[in-house]
């Protein structure tokens, strides 16, 4: 991905701790902030300014193999790294990479690198394969932030999107915005204007008056974890999006690599869903006439708020998964395929799973 036409990811190493770029400060700003130790990995990963289920899985796994480096206490350092947020899968898939590769502290960071580099050619392959179910001018719906701000490079749902506006078929996507953080509004309409996508953000509200309308011809979403039915967790209201989309016979696409697969748990109602401070609600943040960032209240004084920060939408609202071996159906046996299929690719003379299930 370039930002401002450079090329950039948005973790790094580097030996004086982990860069990332800080996603509180976006749009407004391009901020890096940098965690020297375990507890400031573990800090930016609490307050969001590094967040979406991929990225939090590789800033977990270097913040891992920096403990090592740092010679702090492993167990601890995974504890506490492993705690920080509950849903997205893939915090334990990275931290799991690196423990793999414990104990020496360059071995460690290797295995983190490796996890980094095998993230972005997965999502560069949902791309690949998300990529045929674009037609010229296809309008597509999103929610949340799934472009390279939560995914090193392509992201997951807007990896197709980005493969689509490069190979000239010019989507056009409705960005929801994605109450109470608004990663839609912030995250998605900043990558979308740095990438010459066209757009709109759309309050959260109006998307199934879209789709009912016959505005959008595609859902696209990413997920934070998917179960091995293939029920998908993922941002809070993705499910009203899947209803929505399932009553109008419009197609509802889960994008997720293999590392946000659960296949230790049956169904969508294990997945564990974080429970956000109240304040997310209770408040709205923006830029005031001065370019001050500047956080107010909408609600009365003293009224309590609910904040579930992701749901679960069950398999039979899904058309399919797109993952970095193919589309497959969201059941168990299209979860199977897709694990077979990347066994597969690994075999010498394997068939390197790029097919369409
Ligand atoms: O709370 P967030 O911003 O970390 O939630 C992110 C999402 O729900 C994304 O849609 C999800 O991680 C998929 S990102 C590829």
């Amino acid at each position: 991905m370039k930002v401002r036409g450079q090329d950039m990811r948005v973790v790094w190493w580097s030996d004086d701790g982990i860069h990332y770029i800080d996603q509180r400060a976006l749009p407004m700003r391009v901020e890096i902030g940098v965690a020297r130790d375990v507890e400031e990995v573990a800090r930016a990963i609490e307050v969001m300014a590094v967040r979406g289920a991929p990225l939090i899985g590789v800033f977990a796994a270097y913040g891992f193999a920096l403990a090592a480096r740092r010679g702090a206490a492993l167990d601890a350092a995974y504890a506490r790294l492993s705690g920080t947020r509950p849903t997205a899968l893939n915090l334990w898939s990275g931290l799991d990479a690196v423990r793999a590769a414990a104990p020496n502290p360059c071995v460690m960071l290797a295995a983190a690198r490796a996890y980094d580099d095998a993230g972005i050619a997965a999502a560069e392959a949902i791309g690949t394969h998300g990529l045929t179910l674009f037609r010229h001018g296809t309008r597509v719906l999103t929610h949340c932030n799934a472009g390279w701000l939560a995914v090193q490079d392509w992201g997951t749902a807007l990896a197709p999107v980005y493969k689509a506006a490069r190979a000239g078929l010019e989507p056009f996507v409705y960005v929801s915005e994605t109450r109470p953080r608004l990663q839609g509004a912030r995250l998605t309409a900043w990558e979308l204007r740095e990438e010459g996508v066209a757009h709109v953000v759309i309050a959260d509200s109006a998307a199934a008056h879209l789709i009912q309308r016959g505005q959008v011809d595609l859902v696209l979403t990413g997920a934070d974890r998917v179960a091995a039915n293939g029920d998908a967790a993922n941002k809070i209201g993705t499910y009203s999006r899947a209803l929505a989309a399932s009553a109008h016979g419009v197609p509802f696409y889960v994008a997720a690599p293999l590392s946000t697969i659960d296949r230790a748990i049956t169904t969508g109602a294990e997945i564990p869903i974080e429970e956000r401070p109240e304040d997310e609600v209770l408040t709205v943040e923006g830029v005031d006439d001065s370019g001050a960032l500047v956080r107010v209240r909408v609600t009365p004084a003293g009224t309590k708020a609910l904040n579930p920060a992701f749901d679960v939408t069950p398999h039979r609202l899904i058309t399919g998964i797109v993952t970095e071996v193919g589309i497959v159906p969201a059941s168990d046996r299209g979860i199977a395929e897709a694990f077979r299929r990347a066994a597969d690719a690994t075999r010498p003379g394997g068939r390197g799973g790029a097919t369409r299930g």
